[in-house]
């Protein structure tokens, strides 16, 4: 008998320790996986509940152990960057365990309430609006199509741009857009043949993009550091678009919306989009591995280096960017070890990096023109040149960059970026009110409720982690339930300025409300 107890308590013990859905797995599923597959996301298979992941953890924990999902090309231990897609090791591992040990829900009631997955715009109406027209896509199975629009923007006089958002007209098929900023109307629209990927003009400067799961384009724009791009007075918005293999038939009207300084501001940097590290005097012979390298420099002042945006084509396996000093330092600011033509990025770094004069940026890139390579256009594969298409080879790293001023390497990129989302409307649908919002110290949330009610309250940033659990499945005993946030996270810490969502579940019914710390 004795021993039948001791038993029975040592399994007791071990089924309360073994991760579960509820309590430990979807919290990460929300962070790093639901942005993309959530009903309406770019991915058509849902993974925000234990009802659609257990089916296929099989999969899951195939492409989560070869770090295919989340698609995150950079390599994080060669340098850091601000919204940061990968698993963290230890999320990593409690997928993993909690696969290998039957992926159980646990309890049911115990599951967070779902972040908010944004269908519209995070950033509100800006100061201008530039849409594609109406545009159905051409891609049959087997074969993406990539289309060019040049749009004028009308501007009568020069602006500086503070944000920039990408608003793709239908979710579920724009894999990327690429945003140039063309001053002189050089470009020309391209829907013909499905192959236009690039601008054909050097002035024409690529400034934004956008990739599911990517977040707007927030420059820093409150003392001390406001950073801005210049918009010529009748500039043109070229606009370069990818349509994935299947989508035949679908329509789309991408717009990108721009958020401008008011014109007697003063004090903003400006900030240089420009392709510095370029090639286009290579070969990539048939059936082989090819290495292409460039290089810009030596610089003759300092520059504060921001972002980097690697761009090769199909062929493109590696790519690696890092600046070498005067004396002889190594400033590394990206390595790709898989490249990947469908997850194209601008990545800010976390800090920005500080060039010193004398400063070479190199640039090397690998071609696989083999039959390995499945994402090759031929077969056989034939000898491939530098061009324009998508099934001529590129090797280009876009920069943000900017005059340096001392100081600028300590700046906390990311919080900063994310201080710049701060104007979207409340959900007025909701029965969640936020007093004060935005908030400095403290908030108070509060809503309607019955007694008995189940609730749980989760605050969330806008990539769907988990800031701070301010209530989890208790049991409510009032007709109105208010709860203060003090603006710190579940560590304790205080949360940078910026947006972030309450998200509720009452008794299994879900609410939502955006909250901004000023
Ligand atoms: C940035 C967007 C994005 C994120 C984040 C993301 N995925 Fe994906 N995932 C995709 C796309 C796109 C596909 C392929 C197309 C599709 O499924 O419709 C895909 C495919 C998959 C597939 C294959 C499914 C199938 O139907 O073939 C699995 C499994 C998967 N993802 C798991 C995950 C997991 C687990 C996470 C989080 C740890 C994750 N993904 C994060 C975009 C994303």
């Amino acid at each position: 008998m004795k021993k039948l107890l001791l038993f029975s308590f040592t399994f007791i013990g071990f089924a309360s320790q073994a991760q579960t859905w509820s309590d430990d797995v979807a919290s990460i599923f929300y962070a790093k996986c639901a942005q993309c597959h959530h009903a309406g996301g770019i991915s058509t298979t849902p993974l925000t509940t234990y009802s659609e992941v257990n089916p296929i953890t099989t999969a899951i924990a195939s492409y989560v152990t070869n770090d295919k999902m989340p698609p995150w090309p950079p390599n994080n231990s060669y340098q850091q960057y601000s919204h940061n897609r990968a698993l963290s090791s230890t999320d990593k591992t409690t997928i993993l365990n909690w696969i290998t040990n039957g992926a159980p829900e646990g309890n049911a009631a115990n599951t967070p309430p779902l972040p908010v997955f944004p269908t519209g715009s995070l950033l509100g109406p800006g100061d201008l609006e530039v849409q594609i027209p109406k545009y159905m896509s051409k891609a049959q199975v087997g074969a993406d199509d990539y289309v060019c629009f040049s749009v004028p923007t009308g501007l009568a006089s020069g602006k500086k741009i503070k944000s920039v958002e990408v608003i793709p007209g239908n979710r579920a098929i724009v894999h990327h857009a690429l945003i140039f900023l063309d001053p002189n109307g050089s470009e020309v629209t391209d829907t013909i043949g499905g192959n236009c990927s690039s601008p054909s003009n050097q002035n024409t400067k690529l400034i934004a993009g956008y990739t599911p799961g990517s977040s707007p384009l927030t420059l820093p724009c409150n003392d001390p550091l406001k950073l801005g791009i210049s918009m010529p007075a009748g500039s043109h918005i070229y606009f370069n678009m990818h349509y994935p293999a299947g989508s035949f038939g679908e329509y789309d009207s991408t717009k990108v919306i721009f958020h401008f300084y008011p014109d007697n501001e003063t004090g903003i940097r400006e900030v240089f989009a420009s392709d510095l590290i370029q090639n286009w005097n290579f070969t990539l012979p048939a059936n082989q591995v090819t290495t292409v390298s460039g290089q810009y420099g030596p610089t003759t002042s300092e520059f504060s280096l921001l972002s980097v945006f690697p761009h090769q084509h199909l062929l493109g396996k590696t790519m690696k960017s890092f600046g070498v000093t005067a004396a002889h330092d190594t400033l590394p600011f990206i390595e790709l070890p898989q490249w990947d033509f469908h997850w194209q990025d601008f990545y800010f770094f976390k800090h920005i990096i500080h060039l010193p004069t004398g400063t070479t940026l190199k640039g090397i890139g690998t071609y696989d023109n083999t039959t390995n390579n499945l994402d090759n256009p031929h077969n056989p594969p034939i000898t491939v040149y530098p061009g324009l298409n998508t099934t001529d080879e590129m090797f280009i790293f876009y920069y943000h960059y900017m005059v340096y001023q001392t100081g600028d390497e300590n700046y906390d990129m990311e919080a900063l970026m994310n201080a710049g989302l701060k104007d979207i409307p409340l959900n007025k649908e909701s029965i969640i009110s936020v007093a004060p919002n935005p908030f400095n110290e403290s908030t108070s949330i509060s809503f309607p409720s019955k007694n008995g009610d189940h609730l749980t309250v989760y605050i969330y940033d806008t990539q769907g982690n988990v800031i701070n659990k301010l209530c989890s499945n208790s049991v409510v005993n009032s007709d109105k339930v208010t709860i203060n946030w003090d603006g710190t996270s579940t560590e304790g810490t205080s949360v940078h300025k910026g947006l972030y969502f309450v998200s509720i579940n009452l008794n299994g019914a879900l609410y939502t409300q955006r909250i901004i710390r000023n």
